[in-house]
């Protein structure tokens, strides 16, 4: 288990809230997401447990199974009464609990969030109901979860721990990524082979993609939900409160598909399975033959799903074998269309058509806006907001699952035992500050923004205690940022995760919890030098550090700046009450940058901006074998310029450069690093080179240039467009690099 409590410490806890419980306090009303508005006399109920009449029994039958699976209803005297109110809104519920619990509901919806809301207080009270008035509604009615489960595949029992978790926290859309390169996970009747063979793959690949070489483990992979198992997954859901929505991606996606029925693709050759990540050339030939295909298998998952929604995918569709296949340039000839985008578009439209006669909607990736929007279709944005506000523009409906702050296959400490991961870095303070609404965007647009969702991509998830692990902490903060209504500060709503994160880990769940983590955030200063603060998301931290100076911890005054003076090892670490967090630390390499101030002609990615440019001068290196955090800068496709400028003239033997390779991750060496002095407003040109490569991931380059001079100017030329035939060909490349050593 990878959980980040330490257990001894976890039964303190435990021990505690037992002990304020009995003592003082007997109600805990800190539910996530905070309710809009919610009384409490801070008493305990006497309610033990639901009875209720026949006339309730059938207004939950429903939700029966979701009812009866925590509280059984004994005995005869009435205690639960629910109420259709004309007067509430969508999804909107009131929920009072005294002497018995009534429940008002406008809709489904309303009376799915009630009993989400009761379920959640009868778990935090330890099976008892504290007495509250409650007036609650969402405010984006679209929030969602997704798993990959073609990655790796998660049982159906695991699948349901899932949608126990997405019910708790009011989530209510579960996005099933069905099908991908790497396996076809559901069954269609209509076609075996896909059972028999695009449901497994020959091996998968081990450690990071960007590992050089690229290991595999060997062992043939794989596995699918019969129809009667997602049957029952949709049921399971449904009784929750919760719309499954697959994903079948096409017509990018497909090579596990292809490997099954090779006359899908346009040059009809016998493929494997995908046994590693990324995006791959084999895509599907918009023949009659396909569409026909196609629509055998949307008329099985039409009828399968009664969600209202089928996601079609539509991403990374790389256009290669079109541009090539003599059948798709006379197509596009034929229809008119101008290109292969267009073409992508003409197959869309097609699958929509069908989709929309079988009375269901689309949603696709943000690729299908690129040859023009099919009329119904619902925009996913993950590139980045972009195509969710070019959507909105064209008044489709948009759900926003941005890279920068919903995929949580992303890191989400800056510790240096994170399990392996893709890569970036999605801390819970990012989810927490993160809306669905684009500043950017109009008020009159905004009704096109549906809600948000977090992605789980599982390359790096093999069992699905890697996804509790990933998934469930940073979903109560998106939860409480899409129900909306009375979001608490950051400090308070960290306090109340702390204790969710506390029970799902005393009930053996595999959350992280890096609420007591610490994140050092440097500072540069030409007359100080480097400065850190040990920065933690709760208040009452009391935060120890060992510098090379120390011999032991000693205690460090909350908020307080360290100068950092002598070369060598620092450690951090937190401490509640009641427990501790994982130990921060790095190394402290002194040089002449950390008296220098740097400043930047292009802002780094938003994504990417460590702690601003002075990440490059303070002395710290960012990891060998990951490049979010704090020190690796990011550019997505602009040039790395920085003017370096010391107080005084002063003498420069050499600079040094880091840059980070992953070139699955669309990151590339620059082309061209050049060294300027300026001296009186004149540059002079000291190092041009262009000879840069690594093996590895890191590229560490030192230029002698023994010069006198108060400034330098650094010019790092990002690699520019993605090759054909690489992960990402045809996109702009990013360019990371960290420390810029002066000596
Ligand atoms: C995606 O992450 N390819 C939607």
């Amino acid at each position: 288990m990878k959980s980040k409590f330490p257990n001894k410490l976890f039964l303190i806890l435990v021990a505690c809230c037992f002990f304020t419980r009995t003592i003082s306090a007997q109600v805990n009303t800190q539910l996530i997401p905070t309710p809009k508005v919610l009384k409490t006399s801070s008493k305990m109920s006497d309610i033990q447990s639901l009875n209720f009449s026949k006339v309730v029994r059938n207004q939950l039958s429903e939700y029966m199974n979701w009812v009866d699976s925590w509280v059984m209803p004994k005995g005869d005297s009435e205690n639960l009464r629910l109420e259709r109110m004309e007067n509430l809104e969508k999804a909107e519920y009131t929920l009072k609990i005294k002497k018995v619990i009534e429940i008002g509901y406008a809709d489904r919806e309303g009376l799915a969030n009630a009993l989400s809301t009761l379920n959640q207080l009868w778990i935090i009270n330890d099976g008892h109901f504290p007495e509250v008035e409650i007036i609650d509604q969402p405010k984006f009615g679209y929030r969602g979860m997704h798993l990959d489960v073609s990655r790796h595949y998660f049982s159906i029992s695991e699948i349901k721990k899932y949608i126990n978790q997405l019910s708790l926290y009011k989530m209510n859309k579960f996005h099933w990524h069905l099908t991908d390169d790497q396996g076809w996970r559901i069954e269609i009747k209509r076609y075996p082979k896909i059972q028999e063979i695009a449901a497994y793959r020959p091996e998968t690949l081990i450690g990071h993609y960007n590992d050089n070489p690229q290991k595999y483990d060997g062992k043939r992979y794989g596995g699918y939900y019969s129809q009667a198992e997602i049957k029952e997954v949709i049921n399971y859901a449904q009784a929750r409160g919760i719309e499954v929505i697959p994903e079948i991606d096409i017509p990018g996606h497909s090579s596990a598909l292809i490997a099954a029925y090779p006359e899908l693709s346009c040059h009809g050759r016998q493929i494997e399975s995908a046994t590693k990540w990324g995006v791959f050339s084999d895509i599907l030939c918009p023949t009659e033959y396909t569409f026909e295909f196609l629509e055998n298998i949307f008329t099985e998952i039409a009828e399968l799903f009664p969600s209202k929604y089928i996601h079609i995918g539509g991403d990374e569709c790389p256009k290669d074998q079109w541009k090539s296949s003599e059948f798709c340039q006379s197509l596009i000839k034929e229809k008119g269309l101008k290109d292969e985008f267009e073409l992508q578009s003409y197959f869309i439209r097609r699958v929509e058509r069908f989709l929309n006669s079988k009375g269901k909607s689309i949603i696709g990736w943000d690729e299908i806006l690129e040859g023009g929007l099919a009329p119904n279709a619902t925009v996913m944005s993950w590139r980045g907001v972009k195509g969710g506000v070019e959507a909105a523009h064209e008044k489709h409906d948009v759900i926003m699952t941005p890279t920068s702050h919903c995929y949580f296959d992303y890191y989400q400490s800056v510790t240096e035992d994170e399990p392996l991961a893709i890569g970036g870095f999605i801390p819970i303070e990012k989810v927490y500050h993160w809306s669905p609404i684009p500043e950017a965007l109009g008020e009159e647009f905004h009704q096109y923004i549906l809600g948000g969702q977090a992605n789980v991509w599982t390359e790096y998830m093999p069992e699905f205690i890697d996804v509790e692990y990933m998934a469930y902490a940073r979903m109560m903060t998106l939860s409480e940022v899409l129900w909306g209504r009375n979001v608490p500060s950051l400090e308070a709503h960290a306090e109340i995760l702390l204790s969710h994160l506390a029970r799902l880990d005393n009930e053996g769940v595999n959350v992280a919890n890096h609420l007591l983590d610490l994140e050092p955030v440097f500072s540069v200063d030409k007359i100080e030098g480097v400065r850190v603060i040990p920065h933690g998301l709760l208040d009452s931290l009391n935060i120890f550090k060992q510098g090379p100076e120390d011999d032991r911890f000693v205690e460090l005054k909350a908020n307080e700046g360290l100068p950092l003076n002598r070369a060598g090892l620092y450690k951090f670490k937190a401490t509640t009450k009641e427990q501790y967090g994982s130990e921060m630390q790095f190394e402290f390499m002194p040089h002449k940058g950390n008296y220098a101030s740097l400043t930047l002609e292009h802002h780094p990615s938003d994504k990417y901006s460590g702690n601003g440019a002075s990440s490059l001068i303070n002395g710290i290196e960012g990891y060998n074998d990951r490049y979010g955090g704090t020190e690796w800068l990011g550019f997505a496709g602009t040039d790395f310029i920085g003017h370096l400028e010391f107080t005084d003239v002063i003498e420069i033997d050499s600079v040094e450069f880091k840059f980070f390779k992953g070139e699955g991750q669309w990151i590339y060496l620059p082309k061209e690093v050049i060294v300027y002095a300026i001296n009186d407003g004149v540059e002079t040109e000291l190092v041009r080179s262009t000879a840069i490569n690594a093996e590895d991931k890191i590229c560490k380059l030192v230029f002698p240039i023994n010069v006198q001079s108060s400034k330098l100017k650094i010019v790092a030329r990002n690699f520019g467009e993605i090759p054909e035939g690489k992960q990402g060909a045809g996109n702009s490349s990013w360019l990371f690099i960290d420390e810029i050593v002066i000596h």
